[in-house]
């Protein structure tokens, strides 16, 4: 099959000059759920801390005071825009270590509480495998489905809580669908009913893929956790932090030094943390901007798709999702082969989270939401970013509808 379709990427590659509107030396990237390019001015930012500016924050000379003032200044600037004070925010080494953070720290410091936690089964695994990990330790967890929709219905996770129930754990946009939870309405429904017995719940929520498209405000949400990834909205990669509400049980998961105020041990990574604050300061800006011209691409490449091609499916919702966002199955196309089609023509896609790309396993969010095996393994998913065109859209579709019937016929579907 892949043989197959390197030569018919060879046949095209072939093809008369002019007779395409692009060619892959026009690189079009449409994965930025996966990672996002880091902004000139994001690099600019940075430049400082990986030459001349190279202190220790912890030290107590100028160079290191230099630092410890260049990581307060990041902690104010990412503590404004998400509603937090300063003193809340943690700094990571990116969403991963966030989510881990978010939901054991607080489920090992209410371990004489109890040692149940609910999440949703269409978590990122930095969630599912922090729960899998607390299960192997004694812990029980509930993973509370989603709707056909995509979406886990408020009452459902809430309802999910036990008398032992110390954690809650859902995500703002699933990265896959970029289907958006009811975060706010779960955690209302959550702290009501610990406020009634008198107890602690602690809500942790994943906004890795939420940040820069849609408001983020830790109170309005009523969360006492929140996880932010820098890559995923124009910083470098391995930055990221985890708010945690004042007073709200932590247990730290990295330990050593006495860093970030003894609740995550490590030398910072200060030119990354700053770049990420500049970057944050930048998708919150930009957001409402962006977030519209990312919808009206999404739509064009959706209602592109759906009249070029047959047998479409699409998976989530088509209104409550992030701006950038298009999932779709192919009936009896296979992803990978498409994506290595696309990629020949290059076309950055991805078939759904980047961690399970390049294995055969169905995705575990679609297949969550009742999608049988063959539609879960024939998902495409094209995250938009502000730098994408008409053009490029209008190239993909005429890429896709050019090969998903080759494809389908050399499965044996067509
Ligand atoms: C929803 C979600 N959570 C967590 C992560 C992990 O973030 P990082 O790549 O910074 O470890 C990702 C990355 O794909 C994500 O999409």
């Amino acid at each position: 099959m892949l043989r197959a379709l390197r030569e018919a990427g060879a046949a095209e590659a072939s093809r008369p000059a002019g007779t395409e509107p692009m060619t892959p030396e026009h690189f079009v990237y449409m994965d930025h759920a996966a990672t996002t390019p880091v902004a000139p001015e994001v690099a600019d930012a940075m430049r400082p801390f990986l030459s001349e500016r190279y202190g220790n924050p912890s030290g107590i000379y100028a160079l290191a005071q230099d630092a410890r003032r260049a990581l307060d200044e990041a902690r104010e600037r990412c503590a404004a825009v998400i509603g937090a004070r300063a003193g809340e925010i943690i700094f990571t080494g990116g969403g991963t270590e966030s989510d881990n953070a978010g939901v054991m720290g607080p489920a090992l410091a209410l371990a004489k509480q109890g040692r149940h936690i609910v999440t949703t089964a269409i978590e990122h695994h930095a969630v599912l495998n922090a729960a899998a990990l607390l299960e192997s330790l004694g812990w029980e967890a509930a993973r509370v489905k989603p709707q056909r929709d995509g979406a886990a219905r408020a009452e459902d996770v809430a309802g999910a809580v036990r008398p032992d129930t110390t954690v809650v754990s859902m995500m703002l946009a699933n990265n896959e669908t970029g289907v958006l939870q009811p975060v706010a309405e779960m955690a209302r429904l959550v702290k009501q009913r610990a406020r009634e017995e008198r107890r602690t719940v602690a809500v942790h929520t994943d906004a890795v893929q939420a940040a820069g498209a849609v408001p983020l405000d830790v109170d309005e949400l009523g969360v006492d956790f929140l996880s932010l990834s820098a890559h995923k909205f124009g910083g470098p990669k391995g930055a990221g932090l985890l708010y945690a509400r004042r007073g709200a049980p932590f247990a730290p998961t990295q330990v050593g030094g006495a860093q970030e105020r003894d609740r995550r041990a490590g030398t910072e990574n200060v030119a990354a943390i700053v770049g990420m604050s500049v970057a944050l300061e930048r998708a919150e800006r930009d957001r409402e901007r962006n977030a519209a011209a990312c919808a009206a691409l999404r739509d064009r490449l959706l209602s592109g798709v759906l009249e070029r091609v047959e047998g479409v499916e699409v998976n989530g919702a088509t209104d409550a999702r992030l701006p950038g966002n298009v999932n779709v199955s192919f009936h009896g196309v296979e992803a990978e082969a498409l994506l290595m089609g696309l990629d020949l023509a290059g076309i950055a896609a991805s078939s759904g989270s980047a961690c399970t790309a390049g294995s055969l396993e169905p995705s575990h969010v679609l297949l969550a939401m009742g999608r049988g095996n063959d539609l879960a393994r024939s998902c495409a998913r094209f995250t938009l970013g502000p730098e994408n065109t008409p053009d490029e859209v209008d190239y993909v579709v005429e890429t896709i509808a050019r090969l998903a019937p080759k494809l389908r016929a050399l499965s044996g579907a067509g």
